[in-house]
């Protein structure tokens, strides 16, 4: 019997992943309500080993939520989240930490008085199991990661003194020297200028190209479209849309829910002058 007709495939099983069949991350009907509202609604989502996910959707669709449940700040109240096969669910954040997640936030908030230096060696000392080491390694890990997001000449400089688009830099700085196998990015490349984002753009690919899943959550398309293998839309909680960026960017639910008339028109314009719509 053909494999993809078996009756025992876990959700999605139709869903390309990066030559991979065992997901490395796997939610599973996953449900988190504040008060009576469901911030994120049911969601089924497979992310495999080695992939970049784009998460999109409009404000208060329940992205950072959704990240906020894979990383263990929040209790689900109701699904499953696997990593690499084994449930995760209700697990401490230290403990997902440990076990190769890591991330960012959306609101940064560095030790200000510590070096840029200093932030990232915290990164390594709490970061996955494999990674915790003492203060000498940590400084090195540190060093390591700066000279990544483009920060080493920055290193000795307090916090307080880096720019905006540094102080991101340093944010996933910090989340890299915790050696995750999944990097979760919130919203790394807002308030960015477009050189910015060139560089921010290949910041990720030289992580990921290190052998890291990455799981970004952006309202940049160029990013989205640039990077990811696969996207999916999120609103009201909901998984909307998914499939190739390129493909979840015209369809017509997303562009009414979050891409905007605007955007769909010269999305429709550009598509007849290239004849790919
Ligand atoms: N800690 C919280 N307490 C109460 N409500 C929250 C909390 N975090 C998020 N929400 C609500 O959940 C919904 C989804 O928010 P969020 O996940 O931050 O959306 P997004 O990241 O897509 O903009 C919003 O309605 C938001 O107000
Ligand atoms: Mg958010």
């Amino acid at each position: 019997m053909n494999e993809s007709s078996s009756p025992h495939r876990p959700l999605q099983a139709d869903l390309p992943l990066a030559g991979e069949v065992k997901p490395q991350l796997e939610l599973l009907g996953v449900t988190k309500r504040f008060g009576g509202v469901a911030a994120v609604d049911g969601v089924n989502l497979r992310v495999g080993k080695g992939e970049i996910l784009g998460i999109i959707g409009p404000n208060g669709a329940g992205k950072t939520t959704l990240l906020n449940c894979i990383s263990g700040v929040f209790r689900l109240d109701g699904g499953d989240i696997r990593w690499e096969g084994a449930s995760i669910a209700g697990m401490a954040p230290h403990r997902v930490a440990r076990l190769g997640i890591g991330r960012t936030f959306q609101i940064v908030r560095p030790f200000g008085s510590m070096t840029a230096r200093e932030n990232a060696a915290i990164g390594a000392l709490f970061g996955s199991s494999d990674a915790r080491k003492g203060p000498k390694e940590a400084f090195e890990i540190a060093d390591q990661v700066l000279e990544l997001v483009g920060l080493k000449a920055k290193a000795g400089r307090p916090v307080a003194a880096l720019t905006i688009p540094d102080r991101k830099r340093l944010e996933v700085a910090r989340a890299v020297a915790t050696r995750p196998h999944l990097l979760l990015l919130d919203e790394v490349m807002a308030g960015l200028n477009n050189v910015e984002i060139d560089e921010a753009l290949d910041m990720v690919r030289t992580v990921h190209a290190t052998g890291v899943t990455v799981l970004l959550i952006e309202h940049v398309m160029r990013v989205i479209v640039g990077i990811c293998d696969r996207a999916i839309v999120l609103e009201s909680g909901r998984v909307l849309a998914e499939g190739e960026p390129e493909v979840v960017l015209r369809d017509e639910r997303v562009i009414q829910a979050y891409l905007g008339e605007r955007y769909a028109k010269r999305l429709r314009a550009s598509g007849d002058e290239d004849g790919t719509n």
